[in-house]
């Protein structure tokens, strides 16, 4: 499989044309897809423990969260080409025009996130960050996030009732963004959970082919993600 770095994904050899044959392309990396399964399950685990008041657990799955999104932000700066944030951050105005056209049918020739989808990407990331962020400074009835007590009862009230609006702003955003994906099935005719479970996208022959990092640098951030939240709740 050719692994050169390739600086513009979506721009195809050629124009893509009807008669290019298909091929089954690797698209996404396994610590992509990994973070972002991960990611659903512990949305959904963070909501449960939080309406259980299990607060440990809540915490626990918050620190994870947290982990995972430092890994993902460095991810995007050093990781493979589509999941880096210059490859599929494109002008807003691409995004627009991107969205005019989602009723259309048509073959699928993106190889990572599409210009309006990418920054919803974005909007999700950083919904997520400030989610997982306010959660530290929170406090409910009876617990306390790790750093409440450094800012004061006043600020740390603030930050929890941010903490509770936060999910629901992040709750629409995935709404949409699960939408969008049934759109793209409906109207497209395109299958874009498949590629984020398999890592594969039938893709005309002449796009290039993304450039992935290396799975040791992916276990290397992690691990470096991991070690800044310990550090970051032990020393509070
Ligand atoms: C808690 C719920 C969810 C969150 C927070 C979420 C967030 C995200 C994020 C951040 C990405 C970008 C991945 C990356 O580049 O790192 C993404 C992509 C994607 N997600 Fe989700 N997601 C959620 C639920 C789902 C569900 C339930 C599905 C399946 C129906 C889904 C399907 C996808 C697909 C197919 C992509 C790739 C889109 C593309 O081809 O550009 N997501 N999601
Ligand atoms: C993405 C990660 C997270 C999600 C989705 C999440 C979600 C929630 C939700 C839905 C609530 C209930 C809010 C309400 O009562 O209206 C809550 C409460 C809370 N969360 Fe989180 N949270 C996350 C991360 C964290 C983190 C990292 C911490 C701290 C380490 C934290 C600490 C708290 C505290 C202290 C409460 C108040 C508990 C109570 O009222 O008894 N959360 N969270």
């Amino acid at each position: 499989m050719a692994q050169s770095r390739s600086p513009a994904l979506r721009r195809p050899t050629g124009p893509p044309q009807p008669r290019v044959p298909n091929l089954l392309m690797r698209v996404w990396d396994a610590p992509t897809r990994l973070f972002h399964w991960a990611i659903v399950l512990l949305m959904a685990f963070s909501y449960v423990s939080a309406l259980r008041e299990w607060n440990q657990l809540h915490f626990l799955s918050g620190y994870t969260v947290l982990t995972l999104l430092l890994f993902r932000l460095a991810w995007g700066f050093v990781g493979s080409d589509t999941s880096r944030f210059r490859q599929f951050l494109r002008s807003p105005l691409a995004g627009l025009r991107h969205l005019a056209a989602v009723g259309q049918r048509e073959p699928d020739t993106e190889i990572g996130h599409n210009a309006a989808g990418g920054w919803w990407v974005l909007a999700m990331l950083a919904a997520l960050l400030i989610e997982a962020g306010t959660g530290l400074f929170s406090n409910g009835s009876d617990v306390k996030g790790p750093l409440a007590h450094r800012v004061g009862k006043a600020a740390s009230d603030w930050l929890s009732s941010l903490h509770s609006v936060s999910f629901y702003v992040l709750l629409a955003l995935v709404v949409i963004h699960i939408l969008a994906i049934i759109a793209y099935a409906a109207f497209k005719r395109q299958d874009l959970v498949r590629a984020m479970v398999t890592g594969r996208k039938r893709l005309p022959a002449n796009l290039r082919q993304p450039h992935f990092a290396s799975p040791l640098l992916a276990a290397g951030i992690l691990a470096a993600a991991a070690g800044a939240v310990w550090v970051l709740v032990s020393l509070a």
